[in-house]
């Protein structure tokens, strides 16, 4: 029997480790799960509303970090992180994704010698600037067993110099989640709350520092959004950080007056998310996950980024990269993506990945 802690911190990693928790509880005779939240998000709309539809148990542990700098919040992390490992004495600790939670667990891991995987190894933007991929060149430098989405996070690890024993493509469990979840969404009711249902309708979510912490480019994408607007109605569920930043910038009001082309509202839980972004026509985001979610249900989708991570969902599914340095180059990659739309499906996007990362932590090892 494996003891595995399971960490979470931020909004990305809930439905990544959702399908690994219920594979673990379901394998009751392998596995001992645990699951450690470190605060990272701690807004009910952030956090809580994830675990209940994802029906994930509530945390063993919570050690409530909260907001900071990225020093600070890592640093919490590791300084709360170690007395939890040291006493649970684990098998395996679980990280998934890019966050800050997950580059100080690991390496607080790294440190105790307590063996560490990380699920959703290997992917790479190529852009130091991005905290991201910072977050993932050293939690894959310090990880035991690497656990691979699509086969071009493999070659980016071997081209690192990692040993190719320690990695495993598995495919992408977050897909997992949203197989799983697919019915339970459709008993939502936000299209009808939002007044979009049975009519076409986009989807815009925005977060990411590079996008909203500078007037300029949070202003190209509204210039964007206006000439959309226009053409379909777009909803707009804004992060905290992203509606701060709007009012600060005192963009708030051009933004609600855009109403009701454009509508603005709070962050959407899991399944009411799913349940927008799966009806609609075309979905434009900043965020790594929300592009293999598009892909996997065939939803054109535009990122507002230079670079990505997540290249799969360019060959393979319907992802175009567009960036945010020209608003009339995003309106027209928008026009386009709605009058030529395209479907593909990346391997190992089956809904089985959980059962795959669990497989590969019975291997044995030396
Ligand atoms: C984090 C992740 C990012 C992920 C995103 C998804 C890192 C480096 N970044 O970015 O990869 O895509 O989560 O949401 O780990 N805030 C709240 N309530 C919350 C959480 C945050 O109001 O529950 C506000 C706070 O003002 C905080 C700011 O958002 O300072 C940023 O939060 P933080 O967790 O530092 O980074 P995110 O931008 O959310």
């Amino acid at each position: 029997m494996l003891k595995v802690i399971n960490v979470v911190g931020a909004r990305p990693n809930f439905m990544k480790v959702a399908p690994i928790v219920e594979a673990m509880r379901r394998r009751a005779t392998e596995f001992a799960p645990l699951v450690v939240h470190t605060g990272q998000h701690y807004d009910a709309r952030m956090s809580e509303a994830f675990f209940r539809d994802l029906e994930l148990p509530e945390p063993d542990v919570h050690l409530g970090v909260g907001s900071g700098t990225h020093a600070a919040q890592t640093a919490a992390v590791l300084e709360r992180f170690e007395p939890v490992v040291i006493s649970e004495q684990p098998d395996w600790v679980v990280v998934v994704g890019d966050v800050n939670s997950t580059l100080a667990c690991a390496l607080c891991c790294a440190k105790l010698g307590v063996r560490v995987a990380h699920v959703e190894a290997g992917l790479r933007s190529r852009d130091r600037t991005m905290p991201e991929e910072i977050n993932r060149l050293l939690t894959d430098q310090l990880s035991d067993l690497l656990l691979t989405p699509s086969p071009d996070a493999d070659e980016n690890l071997l081209a690192e110099n990692i040993p190719r024993e320690r990695i495993r493509f598995v495919g992408n469990v977050m897909i997992d989640s949203l197989y799983a979840q697919l019915e339970r969404a459709n008993r939502s009711r936000i299209r009808e709350e939002l007044g979009v249902k049975g009519i076409d309708y986009a989807v815009l979510t925005l977060h990411r520092p590079s996008n909203v912490d500078a007037r300029e480019p949070l202003t190209r994408v509204l210039d964007a959004l206006a000439r959309i607007g226009a053409r379909l109605p777009v909803v707009f569920p804004a992060h905290p950080r992203t509606r701060r930043r709007l009012e600060e910038f005192g963009l708030l009001g051009r933004v609600e007056a855009l109403a009701p082309r454009v509508r603005l509202c709070e962050p959407l839980g899991y399944l009411d998310f799913l349940r927008l972004y799966s009806g609609a026509k075309l979905v434009l985001t900043d965020s790594g996950g929300i592009q293999e979610e598009t892909t996997a249900l065939d939803i054109p989708c535009l990122t507002l980024r230079e670079n990505t991570e997540r290249p799969i969902t360019i060959t393979h599914g319907t992802n175009r990269l567009v960036g945010t340095a020209d608003a009339a180059t995003i309106t027209a990659a928008a026009f386009d993506a709605l009058d030529h739309p395209r479907e593909s499906r990346p391997p190992l996007w089956d809904g089985q990945a959980a059962d795959r990362i669990l497989n590969a932590l019975l291997e044995p090892r030396a």
